[in-house]
């Protein structure tokens, strides 16, 4: 029976879960904004200066018990238990409690810190110590749980009397279009759709990726820059710049998605400054862009270059690695693209272009590294390998076909 939290009943379900006291009254909470459809997010100031972040799952009741928040629950568990893991800062454990029955999951609240996207709304700089910060943790997570059955074991554990896919492969293309379509989306967002279908490169390179996609490590699985926390007096700490947090998708995948999803989610800074209007050619529109590719351009090499310094072993694994990487960031625009038509019901030009961006990284990755990234990939590879007995990448080695004559699917 789900129970629905409001400000209203939140302190006494509080109280009754022996996480606060009577006396911390209703003033002292307030609702985040949404960022999905399904999450309730309310923040409660408890004695002691703390705060409780409440996160409530709606609208499953009907359907089971929803996996999502037992998901992140189970991940949790796994750092306690595992404390090499729990001993990454950035990851470290919040949760306090988790109640299967009501969908309802207690995190502490870490008011110092703010989500990276708004803390880039806001900044005029994109600071590459930001973005070291992240390939190191990231790194950390991969390189930590590689190859180690334990960990996999671990988060396969179904809730009680329920049954869990061990692999969700999210190399995923876009559904075939139905007829509902037309009355689902925009017509504008048709255009999306007919691109999408009309391109047998663009399929061939999902249904590519799908195929050598490689589970074999812990992976995050949503990490966009809302699913990132900065501290803010990031500046004047040697340690704990960053936070991971919500782990609901969090399972055994491959490494390289996650990088995808988090470069896709800066190029979306570039993407969304855009001056969109239809008296501009594109290559105006790229000039007047507000903030250009250039400013981010640092952020995603000290990013890379940070996670290949702290897991130099996974190019020894993936030769072809960093162009998996650029692929997976191809897809992650397309996604975002979905979620934008779905949620907002809305498509421009500049998802047009962004369509384009997302059509050039999943079929020519290798010159996607040096247009994306503003080097090649052996110049990103080489600071690193001065370090590191590790393998430079060999052009011949690295070319990937940029038409498929079938496409293959495993897996999905
Ligand atoms: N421990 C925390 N400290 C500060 N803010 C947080 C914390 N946890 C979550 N938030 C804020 O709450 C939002 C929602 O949390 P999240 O776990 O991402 O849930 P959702 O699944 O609804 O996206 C985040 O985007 C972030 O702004
Ligand atoms: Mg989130």
């Amino acid at each position: 029976m789900l129970l629905p939290l409001s400000s209203h009943n939140v302190i006494q379900y509080l109280h009754a879960a022996g996480l606060c006291s009577l006396e911390d009254g209703t003033s002292n909470t307030f609702e985040l904004p949404k960022t999905n459809q399904k999450n309730c997010n309310l923040v409660v100031n408890v004695g002691d200066n703390r705060q409780l972040l409440i996160k409530q799952e709606r609208g499953h009741e009907n359907q089971g018990i929803s996996h999502e928040l037992f998901n992140e629950w189970l991940f949790y568990q796994l750092l306690q238990q595992f404390p090499v893991l729990g001993n990454i800062s950035a990851i470290a454990p919040l949760v306090l409690h988790f109640d299967q029955d009501n969908s309802i999951l207690v995190r502490s609240y870490l008011g110092e810190y703010v989500e990276l996207g708004k803390f880039y709304q806001h900044s005029e700089i994109l600071p590459s110590e930001i973005g070291t910060a992240i390939g190191t943790t990231l790194a950390a997570l991969h390189r930590v749980t590689f190859q180690r059955q334990e960990y996999r074991d671990f988060m396969a554990t179904a809730p009680e009397g329920q049954f869990r896919y061990s692999f969700y492969n999210p190399a995923q293309g876009v559904d075939s279009i139905s007829p509902e379509i037309f009355a689902q989306v925009p017509s504008e967002a048709l255009k999306f759709y007919q691109t999408y279908q009309n391109s047998e490169s663009l399929e061939a390179a999902i249904a590519d990726l799908a195929y050598e996609w490689h589970p074999c490590c812990l992976t995050h699985n949503d990490l966009k820059l809302d699913n990132i926390l900065i501290h803010s007096r990031w500046n004047q700490l040697d340690n704990c710049l960053v936070r991971l947090i919500d782990w609901e998708a969090c399972a055994w995948g491959d490494p390289a998605f996650d990088l995808g999803t988090i470069l896709a989610s800066y190029l979306k800074i570039w993407l969304a400054s855009l001056v969109i209007d239809p008296t501009l050619e594109l290559e105006e529109s790229l000039q007047l862009a507000i903030t250009p590719l250039e400013e981010i351009q640092p952020s995603l090499v000290a990013l890379l270059q940070a996670y290949i310094n702290a897991f130099p072993m996974i190019l020894e694994y993936r030769r072809d690695f960093l162009v998996r990487v650029m692929q997976f960031t191809g897809l992650a625009l397309i996604h975002q693209i979905q979620a934008q038509i779905h949620h907002s019901k809305s498509f421009d030009n500049s998802h047009t272009y962004q369509l384009q961006l997302a059509k050039n990284l999943l079929t020519m990755p290798e010159q996607s590294i040096l247009s994306i990234l503003g080097m090649t990939e052996a110049e990103i590879v080489s600071c690193v390998a001065k370090h590191h007995q590790i393998p430079q990448p060999q052009k011949a080695q690295n070319l990937v076909p940029l038409y498929y004559e079938k496409t293959r699917l495993r897996g999905c």
